[in-house]
């Protein structure tokens, strides 16, 4: 019902006091409209400004992968613990809760598998589907240094940042490492600052142990590490730690994670290396203590 003394008694305006202005402090974010920067927050948690994203996408190359066999059963438990998923549609769509409460990063490049010529990739999902699958954020691989696909997957890269810049959905730029290159901060820092030339708002990339503080630091945009393949629990603790201090906003781990003795008690672990400082040994402490409970 309206009501027309509110107005009148409105009266608490400060004046002289100055009008607080909102921003946000993810790097490279200060410009983002507030639908991309909304979005990014739920990603990256704004008390610490690092984000766990869990990824279990890899069966859209691999078919289904050790771990993954049940999302259901083996990934559905862990999704308290992380601050993003990171998936396929098919996977989102029939496994995944829609009560869950948690950003989505969603797989939008598709196009080849492991048993074939694996960056070959095309926009596999429209920006309809991302919005109507309410994504937090879009990922798309890119192939740097690759002869055959470079050119087309920063195409896809483009077109996928252009629909999401339309709507305020943020794009994740994955860096794939071509055929003929290596996993040295040469390479990734190249591949890494590409994408976010090309307007990629968050870039997905591997640790190495030379000068991964480059990678970061000539990256205008956060860095997030994938786990890659599976190591002892206090590698992959000690590659997040040494992530993290060097520049990297947070992981996209998976198989460290679901392939772990205990995954629920290594996301945890993981959790408090990337948001509270932990030492690799002290998280070990906490996997070790989790599990055995
Ligand atoms: C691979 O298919 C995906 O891009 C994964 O999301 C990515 O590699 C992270 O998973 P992992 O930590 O297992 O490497």
């Amino acid at each position: 019902m309206p009501d027309a003394n509110g107005n009148v008694s409105a009266n608490a305006f400060r004046v002289g006091a100055p009008a607080a202005n909102p921003t946000s402090e993810l790097k490279g974010a200060h410009s983002y409209d507030w639908g991309m920067k909304d979005r990014l927050s739920r990603i990256f948690d704004p008390k610490s400004g690092k984000t766990v994203m869990l990824a279990f996408d890899h069966g859209y190359i691999m078919g289904a992968t050790s771990g993954l066999e049940r999302i259901d059963v083996s990934i559905v438990p862990l999704i308290e613990h992380a601050d993003c998923l990171m998936c396929s549609r098919g996977v989102l769509r029939t496994c995944i809760p829609p009560t869950c409460s948690k950003p989505i990063s969603l797989r939008c490049s598709a196009g080849s598998t492991v048993l074939t010529e694996l960056n070959d990739e095309c926009v596999g999902v429209q920006i309809e589907d991302a919005i109507r699958l309410n994504a937090s954020m879009m990922a798309v691989m890119v192939a740097i240094g690759d002869k055959k696909f470079e050119a087309r997957t920063i195409r896809n890269l483009c077109r996928m940042i252009e629909a999401g810049n339309r709507y305020g959905i943020p794009t994740l730029g994955v860096t794939a490492v071509g055929q003929e290159l290596t996993r040295d901060a040469r390479y990734l820092g190249m591949a890494s600052r590409v994408l976010a030339e090309n307007g990629a708002q968050v870039v997905k990339t591997y640790y190495c142990q030379e000068g991964f503080e480059t990678v970061t630091a000539g990256c205008p945009v956060p860095i997030v590490i994938a786990g890659g393949k599976k190591l002892p629990e206090l590698d992959a603790l000690e590659m997040a730690h040494h992530a993290i201090d060097q520049g990297a906003a947070g992981v996209d781990m998976g198989r460290n994670i679901f392939q772990a003795d205990d995954p629920k008690a290594m996301i945890q672990a993981v959790r408090g290396v990337v948001h509270d400082q932990m030492s690799p040994e002290a998280a070990l402490e906490l996997y070790n203590d989790l599990k055995q409970s």
